[in-house]
């Protein structure tokens, strides 16, 4: 039962709760007519701490497109978070006026807290650079729709993974799949932090190599994951300068992967992605962008109790 929870991290819901998700998705998918109204009445608040446009927007489109209405800041300056609100009141005060929450927060944990004194579904939206987990579900539902599957792939993660919080939250919702191979591709300042290693890939005896050149590995892979390297999360400017540039996907570089290998990339993309390969047809990174619109969708209607 879906109805009244939370979604903070990726591993809150089990595997049968997240195809339940991605099954109403794909009947949005198909039939959209059929949900123009069935969130009518309820509110979901959009509370971004942060900047975003992807997730934001198709948060808002979402509860649009179920009949619902929306309010909330994308600017948190244009709140009383301005003049020192806390996130447990600021959420107690949400609670009283919508029925659903997306929230996004630069510092870990906040929609965590916020879940704790809320009276309504908290969603986390991004939270600095631990999890975003309804990326994730962007992520899984575009694979599977793409690939047929969630399992039995050799899976390539590029670019910064130890500050990308779409990275993290991936890695443990597709290490619950059978026969995944992860093959996580960084430069050595930026690699996976120890604690998924540890307690999500070795615990779950997940296959797992590390590497530093794109070039090397290409080739065996079904799906790259391309990131960017989170210029928010630097301490300086000049390291981020020196690594920004470490990986740039182009049309050279895919000449050596597989036919049916799919690229996927959260956005927004900086340099990692030259624009001529957007042309390649395993370039899959925009349509994923609308899968996160339906995927939210479902998971708006599946909290709200609705669908
Ligand atoms: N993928 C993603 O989180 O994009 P935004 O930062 O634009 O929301």
């Amino acid at each position: 039962m879906l109805k009244g929870r939370s979604l903070i991290d990726p591993m809150d819901f089990t595997i049968e709760e997240l195809e339940e998700i991605f099954s109403l998705a794909d009947n949005i998918i198909e039939n959209p007519k059929e949900y123009l109204h069935v969130a009518e009445g309820k509110i979901l608040a959009t509370l971004f701490y942060e900047p975003s446009t992807r997730t934001r927007f198709s948060f808002e489109a979402a509860m649009l497109r179920l009949g619902g209405q929306v309010v909330g800041f994308s600017e948190p300056n244009s709140s009383s978070v301005s003049k020192g609100e806390t996130v447990a009141d600021t959420i107690r005060i949400v609670s009283c006026y919508a029925d659903i929450t997306a929230m996004r927060h630069s510092k870990e944990g906040a929609p965590k807290i916020a879940s704790m004194y809320s009276e309504i579904p908290v969603i986390n939206a991004g939270d600095g650079g631990h999890q975003h987990p309804t990326q994730t579900l962007t992520d899984l539902l575009t694979i599977r729709k793409m690939k047929g599957s969630l399992s039995n792939f050799t899976i390539g993660i590029c670019g910064d993974l130890k500050f990308g919080r779409t990275v993290h939250s991936l890695i443990k919702a597709i290490s619950r799949y059978e026969n995944n191979r992860l093959v996580l591709i960084s430069p050595k300042e930026l690699t996976i932090p120890e604690y998924i290693k540890k307690e999500i890939l070795e615990k779950n005896n997940i296959e797992y190599v590390e590497a530093e050149n794109l070039e090397d590995v290409i080739d065996g892979l079904d799906i790259l994951y391309m990131t960017r390297v989170q210029r928010e999360r630097f301490f300086n400017e000049e390291d981020y300068i020196r690594l920004k540039d470490s990986y740039i996907l182009d049309r050279q570089k895919l000449d050596n992967a597989k036919d049916d290998m799919i690229i996927l990339h959260p956005l927004p993309r900086v340099n990692e992605i030259d624009y001529e390969v957007d042309e390649d047809k395993r370039a899959c990174y925009f349509i994923q962008a609308k899968f996160g619109m339906y995927v939210r969708m479902a998971l708006i209607a599946k909290l709200l109790g609705v669908c």
